[in-house]
């Protein structure tokens, strides 16, 4: 794990060691990477981690090489970057997190065991992914994920308060696009109790109109704007939820999904008319070997619409990121 003093790595961590990532039967061996400003940040929560005796934990090592963090990795958590700070533009935050994705990309070609599977946190995750799958040309481009399990999370959870029912009755929605807030969180294909979800919405808010609009007005921004509300409600960003999701990502990953898909961005091979290359957010199954984008789901002209938008917004990063010269 990239970033392991940070707030994500201290809601991370624990729960790794734990067993709640790889299950309670599975040792794990946790490598902690930090730059040399979070090293003792990254030392005190390895002596809390002592502290806890979690019984299945064999070992932590903290470092700020890459070639040693990732020596023999089974598993990436690329979650330390560069946040974005007062004056810095777009395309400086661009730059700046490619000088950490692209080396540490390289690193995992090196070093890491050769099936790594890597999922990228930092922001911005999409365009972070891209770069770290493009240094590491020897690891199978399939394997690497930037992170929308929150923002999938994020809508279940908005979904379930307005129809009043458990988030588990929930199944098909999908996050498409960008962790941003052009992403597009789409309930056209999901279920609630095996039930179209636009009627039960339908149903509850007093008509099909009544549901677009709390759709489009309400549920669409509320998921795609909710790192911001965050940020402001609570001062610095969201790092419990975020932590969980990252698990919940990387254990479905490999002990496989349950309930339908879920939502990962991975690079387009042309799915859905995304450019290929493009680190976009579809929706993702996993048998326990990685995860595959579902296909032949239809949207209609307003998804279509929306999508697009996202994925214009990456292309966009990605034109980016060349222009430096980083691609
Ligand atoms: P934080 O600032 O608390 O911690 C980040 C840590 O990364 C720091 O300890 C820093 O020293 C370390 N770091 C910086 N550069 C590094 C490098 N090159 N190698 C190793 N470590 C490095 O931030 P946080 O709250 O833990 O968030 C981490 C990132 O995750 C941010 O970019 C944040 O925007 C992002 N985030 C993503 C999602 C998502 O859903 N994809 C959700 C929440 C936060
Ligand atoms: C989040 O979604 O909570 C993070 O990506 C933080 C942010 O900047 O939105």
């Amino acid at each position: 794990m990239t970033g392991a003093g940070g707030q994500i790595g201290y809601a991370l961590l624990f729960r790794i060691a734990a067993g709640a990532m790889l299950g309670t039967d599975r040792p794990v061996r946790l490598r902690l990477l930090e730059i040399p400003q979070g090293i003792a940040a990254a030392e005190g929560t390895a002596l809390e981690l002592q502290d806890c005796a979690f019984p299945l934990l064999r070992d932590v090592e903290i470092t700020d090489d890459p070639a040693v963090a990732f020596e023999g990795a089974n598993i990436a958590l690329l979650v330390g970057a560069r946040p974005r700070t007062a004056g810095m533009e777009r395309a400086d935050l661009l730059a700046a997190n490619a000088g950490i994705f692209g080396p540490q990309g390289a690193a995992l070609n090196e070093a890491a065991a050769d099936d790594v599977r890597v999922v990228v946190v930092g922001n911005p995750a999409n365009t972070n992914a891209l770069i770290a799958a493009a240094s590491a040309p020897d690891i199978p481009a399939e394997r690497f994920a930037a992170l929308t399990r929150l923002d999938h999370d994020r809508a279940l959870a908005q979904l379930a308060a307005k129809l009043a029912v458990p988030v588990r009755e929930l199944r098909g929605v999908t996050i498409w696009g960008n962790h941003s807030a052009t992403q597009f969180p789409d309930v056209a294909h999901a279920t609630v109790a095996g039930r179209p979800v636009l009627d039960a919405l339908a149903e509850r808010l007093g008509g099909a109109d009544a549901a677009i609009a709390w759709l489009d007005n309400e549920f669409i921004p509320r998921v795609a704007k909710r790192g911001a509300e965050i940020i402001s409600v609570r001062g610095s960003s969201s790092a419990a939820s975020a932590a969980n999701a990252a698990i919940a990502h990387m254990r479905d990953s490999i002990l496989g999904t349950r309930d339908g898909w879920t939502s990962a961005a991975l690079i387009s091979r042309g799915e859905y008319g995304v450019p290929e290359g493009i680190v976009s957010s579809f929706p993702v199954t996993s048998d326990g070997s990685g995860y595959r984008i579902v296909e032949g789901l239809d949207l209609d002209a307003r998804g279509r619409a929306l999508r697009d938008a996202s994925i214009a917004e990456l292309v966009a990063e990605r034109d980016a990121v060349r222009e430096l010269g980083v691609l």
